[in-house]
């Protein structure tokens, strides 16, 4: 909510601006297709459903290709596995084995991928992406549906993985908490 208004302000300074008379408001259409933030908590999540199976096929089509089938790796880095092994000396990081929040993984998709093509992805299209990830790495059923509602719900294995950010410089935001990963289990 606070980036919308900061978009809003941003804009209608810009569009006042006397000295250089260029630039407008944004529309509020445009302010809306900008304001895609999604929250831990899932604050912000859209209308729309899917389950691995469906996400099987879409991730086939159009992720497999850099990273690899099923996720296990290709030129762009595995999305499935390492469990158990960010405290050894090789650490794999994927959404399984690192990313605390089900949610930051639609929100990544559905603003990020495919690396060549973002923003292509309908909503029930990422919900069945992320179900899809999910599955492959252990953590829901295949035919379990992803959701605004049970998204957020769903416990990522390294939830608590992380620590608060001790610094003080560091503001706290609203929906999310200051974290930085443990030092001991993520090198
Ligand atoms: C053209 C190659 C390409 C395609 C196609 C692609 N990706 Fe990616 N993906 C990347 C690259 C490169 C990164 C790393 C980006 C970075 O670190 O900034 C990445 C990162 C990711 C990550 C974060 C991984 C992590 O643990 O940090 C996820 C999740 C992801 N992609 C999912 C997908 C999904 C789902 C699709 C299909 C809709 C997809 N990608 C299609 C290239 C691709």
């Amino acid at each position: 909510m606070r980036s919308v208004l900061l978009l809003i302000l941003a804009g209608a300074l810009v569009a006042q601006s006397p000295k250089y008379g260029v630039g407008r408001a944004p529309t509020a259409d445009e302010v809306r297709q900008w304001s895609i933030s999604v929250a831990p908590d899932g604050t912000g999540l859209p209308q729309g459903s899917g389950t691995a199976a469906a996400g099987r096929r879409i991730f086939a089509d159009r992720c497999a290709r850099c990273h690899g089938a099923e996720g296990r790796g290709g030129d762009s880095g595995a999305l499935v596995g390492g469990r158990g092994t960010l405290n050894s000396s090789k650490p794999l990081r994927t959404v399984g084995s690192y990313w605390p929040f089900a949610t930051s993984v639609w929100d990544y998709v559905n603003r990020a991928m495919p690396f060549d093509r973002p923003g292509t992805l309908k909503p029930g299209e990422v919900y069945a992406l992320t179900a899809y990830l999910l599955f492959l790495n252990g953590i829901v059923p295949e035919n379990a549906p992803m959701d605004s509602r049970s998204l957020p719900r769903v416990q990522m294995p390294n939830r608590n993985g992380f620590v608060r950010d001790p610094r003080p410089d560091v503001p706290v935001s609203g929906a999310g908490r200051r974290t930085t990963p443990r030092p001991n289990r993520s090198r």
